[in-house]
């Protein structure tokens, strides 16, 4: 029986394929490859010595998903295709709509046609949008505040809404992920201009920038920058290995959980950390708040510690040195590779 990851060949994705294929399960990879490299499966398999099975393609194609499930015993799905970028979902909402809402149904109806209904969800702290207090509660209130996150809040609800008797779900709610997996060989390799910190952090780092901006330096925090909850990609990726676990014991259900480290930091600790341990400078202006950013968000991750028996293990100080090793080892991301696709699975 195969795990199918939808969005596989993705920074969360990638990690998340390494973690279960080092834990022996079978592992069935579509991706799009509209933010990912084929190289990443190379990578897989250099990390894992296995190569899971690859189709490029998109959840929005029934006749795709018809092949996969068709072609293999999928027992489980963990779904993680999405369009991500907030700017751009402000831009191009149906864009988003379509792609991660209708998308996922289409998928969910795929599922239902093979008689397949154990999923893990990807979803995101943003659907908190402003927390009424810190550290955030899975049972606080949900209220997205651009189209991004209105995708990941309406499909929670969509499941929500599946007949819990029968499906079994579990939605992950990502804090901030960074950093990359040990070995350098797989990480975060945004397409285009990045928007989140780390990687425009390591764009400093690389000298590719002059200068990080600062978004605001006036929030209602210790000193004056905003406050996240970051968290390792390889402790969010075994997040995802447990909940695989937790779908296998139990006959169906629905259950929620926050990703995180319940640890937050501001963004002047992050950059005097990554200096710190990476021994680079990183120099920085403040400038206006960026809009939709909120001024703290961290997670209680009591629920995913006693529900899921899983926590995170990697401190802020790996986190960013593993990114600086990602980007020192491939400065362009996947991109700098030049190589045949000989190998890889045409659908
Ligand atoms: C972190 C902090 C910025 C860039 C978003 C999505 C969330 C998830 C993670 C997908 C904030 C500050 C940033 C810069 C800065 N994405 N910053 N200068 O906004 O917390 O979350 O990405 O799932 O859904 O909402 O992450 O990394 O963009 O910002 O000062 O050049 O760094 O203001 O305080 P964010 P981020």
């Amino acid at each position: 029986m195969a795990i199918l990851l939808t969005g596989g060949l993705g920074f969360i994705g990638s990690h998340t394929a390494v973690q279960l294929l080092n834990a022996e399960n079978d592992v069935v990879i579509i991706d799009n490859l509209s933010n990912s490299e084929t190289e990443v499966l190379r990578r897989i398999r250099k990390i894992t010595g296995k190569s899971p099975k690859f189709y490029e393609g998109d959840i929005i194609s029934s006749e795709t998903l018809d092949i996969i499930f068709l072609e293999n015993k999928i027992e489980s799905v963990v779904h993680f295709a999405g369009l991500k970028a907030v700017g751009e979902s402000t831009e191009q909402p149906l864009k988003y709509y379509k792609n991660n809402v209708s998308g996922t149904i289409n998928l969910l109806q795929t599922m239902e046609r093979y008689n397949v209904h154990k999923i893990v969800f990807s979803s995101s702290a943003t659907i908190y949008g402003s927390p009424k207090s810190n550290p955030i509660h899975e049972n606080y209130a949900r209220s997205a505040t651009n189209p991004y996150g209105r995708t990941k809040l309406i499909i929670e609800q969509i499941i929500e809404d599946l007949d819990h008797e029968k499906w079994n779900a579990i939605i992950l709610r990502y804090f901030n992920p960074i950093g990359a997996h040990p070995s350098g060989l797989i990480g975060e390799s945004p397409l285009g201009e990045p928007n989140n910190l780390i990687p425009i952090v390591l764009k400093v780092a690389n000298s590719e920038l002059k200068c990080l901006k600062v978004f605001g330096d006036n929030y209602d925090t210790p000193d004056g920058t905003a406050i996240r909850d970051y968290i390792h990609v390889v402790d969010l990726s075994d997040a995802h290995v447990k909940s695989i676990d937790l779908l296998s014991s139990r006959p169906y259900g629905l259950s929620i959980f926050n990703i995180g480290t319940g640890r937050p930091h501001s963004v002047l600790e992050v950059i005097d950390i990554f200096e710190k341990v990476n021994n680079i400078s990183i120099p920085h202006q403040f400038v206006e708040r960026r809009q939709g950013d909120v001024g703290e968000c961290w997670a209680d991750c009591s629920k995913s510690n006693r529900g899921l028996k899983w926590r995170s293990h990697f401190g802020i100080e790996d986190m960013l040195k593993h990114a600086w090793k990602w980007k020192s080892k491939n400065p362009s991301g996947y991109l700098s590779v030049n190589h045949h696709d000989s190998d890889v699975m045409p659908l």
